[in-house]
């Protein structure tokens, strides 16, 4: 029988993670008979599970990691992509000749995400993006590597946007929340990368109309899939791109590694997944 092959993903608490039927769709599609699930590994046995993955008594060739563990992760392997290292963060692991491999695809995600959806969205010299957690690190990295001259960094605390400017570097500045509508002027591209909009969180008043014409607004956010803030891009003639794309594209890379087959972002594999937001947001 051929070996059945076992990806994870580990996160603490265990959210409900919609990768497990990502892949799961995919290894069905594949005809593939392996395996990936969700565990709820506390911080202090990250180092032990990650140990179990490495000498294989796991019996798990890879998988992703999710909040709060990211950086353990990155930390714990043994060979991490430069996207990665300069992220300080990994997203998905996989085990080559016995050593931890770790890279960050969520920047792959988003930008496969943007092509797809807003071809072109790229081309433009100056970025708004909301937020400066680890979503916002991933994003400015990707416009950094896209070459957009202009990145603008605004954050309910200014220190943690400050801090990202210094670390990635000329052409980001850091501002307050209340410079929003300042910022965005004449920007072809805002991003949210905090859970704004997400339940009952109130939105600030984002005045869209003044970015550039063709401009694109974006929302890592996905429940719901029109968030309030890219309905309110809409009402001034914004055009946007939803946040679950960036999900699914994330995850092809790690697929890949594990299972060995590329797999496919398809309209029947985002219905799903739509589907199932609609019962359990
Ligand atoms: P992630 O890794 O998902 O980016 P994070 O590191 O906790 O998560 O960052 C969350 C981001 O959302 C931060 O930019 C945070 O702002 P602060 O740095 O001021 O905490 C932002 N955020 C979360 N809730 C917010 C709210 N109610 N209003 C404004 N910003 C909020």
């Amino acid at each position: 029988m051929a070996e059945q092959k076992k990806a994870f993903v580990i996160g603490y608490p265990a959210k409900h993670s919609r990768s497990p039927m990502i892949h799961t769709y995919w290894l069905e599609k594949a005809g593939l008979s392996g395996s990936y699930e969700m565990f709820e590994v506390a911080p202090d046995d990250v180092a032990g599970f990650l140990a179990s993955v490495r000498d294989g008594s796991g019996g798990y060739c890879g998988g992703n990691v999710t909040i709060p563990h990211k950086e353990a992760a990155l930390a714990l392997a043994d060979i991490a992509d430069p996207l990665a290292k300069e992220l300080g963060a990994a997203n998905t692991l996989w085990v080559e000749d016995g050593r931890l491999m770790a890279m960050n695809t969520d920047g792959y995600g988003f930008a496969t995400n943007m092509d797809e959806q807003s071809p072109g969205w790229d081309n433009t010299d100056r970025a708004v993006i909301l937020g400066a957690g680890g979503a916002s690190r991933a994003i400015i990295q990707t416009l950094r590597r896209r070459g957009i001259g202009h990145v603008h960094i605004v954050n309910r605390t200014i220190e943690r946007a400050q801090e990202l400017a210094v670390r990635f570097g000329s052409g980001l500045t850091a501002h307050p929340m209340d410079q929003i509508n300042e910022v965005i002027k004449e920007a072809g591209l805002f991003v949210n990368t905090t859970s704004l909009g997400m339940g009952e969180s109130t939105v600030p008043d984002i005045d869209f109309g003044v970015m550039a014409s063709q401009a694109v607004a974006t929302d890592l956010v996905y429940t719901p899939l029109l968030t309030p803030i890219l309905a309110m891009a809409q009402r001034k003639g914004v055009s946007t791109v939803d946040g679950l794309g960036m999900l699914l594209h994330q995850a092809v890379p790690g697929f890949e590694k594990w299972f060995g087959i590329r797999p496919v972002v398809t309209t029947e594999l985002r219905d799903m997944v739509i589907r199932d937001l609609e019962k359990h947001p």
